[in-house]
């Protein structure tokens, strides 16, 4: 499996270690950056990500800022993409059984290393059951992508 990562200059050390952690388990990377420590706007790297996602080069994608809240804004205005913001492993695992997130988030500076790579490696290992009232509600939600609700 191939993982798109992103990261603006906050994330940037969460991100090489997500890197090298994935790697070691086999998966293949596809590192949108950034890796420099110059001031960037997360939504560039949201984008990157999700784009990633979207044409199939990678099939799960992880953004990291200083708290996950932006990339998580910016990544869910995309059609298609279902980021969630995860701190503890419960709701990583529920984002994919659930919700069928595409995108996790995650905040460098809000969660240590090690519960953070354990979030990663709960988010990867789960898979959506698509049971009949999760893609009932997930249809909904692509719903509003078109402006049906209004
Ligand atoms: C950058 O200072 C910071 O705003 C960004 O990393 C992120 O936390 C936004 O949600």
């Amino acid at each position: 499996m191939r993982i798109a990562l992103g990261s603006d200059h906050v994330g940037i050390e969460l991100k090489k270690l997500i890197k090298e952690h994935l790697q070691e388990k086999g998966y293949e990377m596809e590192d949108c950056g950034t890796d420099s420590s110059e001031a960037t706007d997360y939504p560039d790297f949201a984008l990157a990500v999700a784009k990633a996602v979207l044409a199939g080069k990678s099939q799960m994608g992880i953004l990291i800022c200083g708290t996950g809240i932006g990339m998580c804004i910016a990544a869910n205005k995309i059609k298609g993409i279902r980021a969630a913001l995860c701190q503890e492993t419960y709701s990583a695992r529920m984002s994919r059984e659930h919700n069928n997130a595409n995108i996790l988030c995650l905040g460098q500076r809000v969660m240590g290393s090690k519960l953070a790579l354990e979030v990663v490696d709960a988010w990867l290992e789960a898979d959506y059951s698509p049971e009949g009232r999760h893609q009932q509600r997930l249809d909904k939600i692509a719903g509003f992508e078109g402006g049906e609700a209004f």
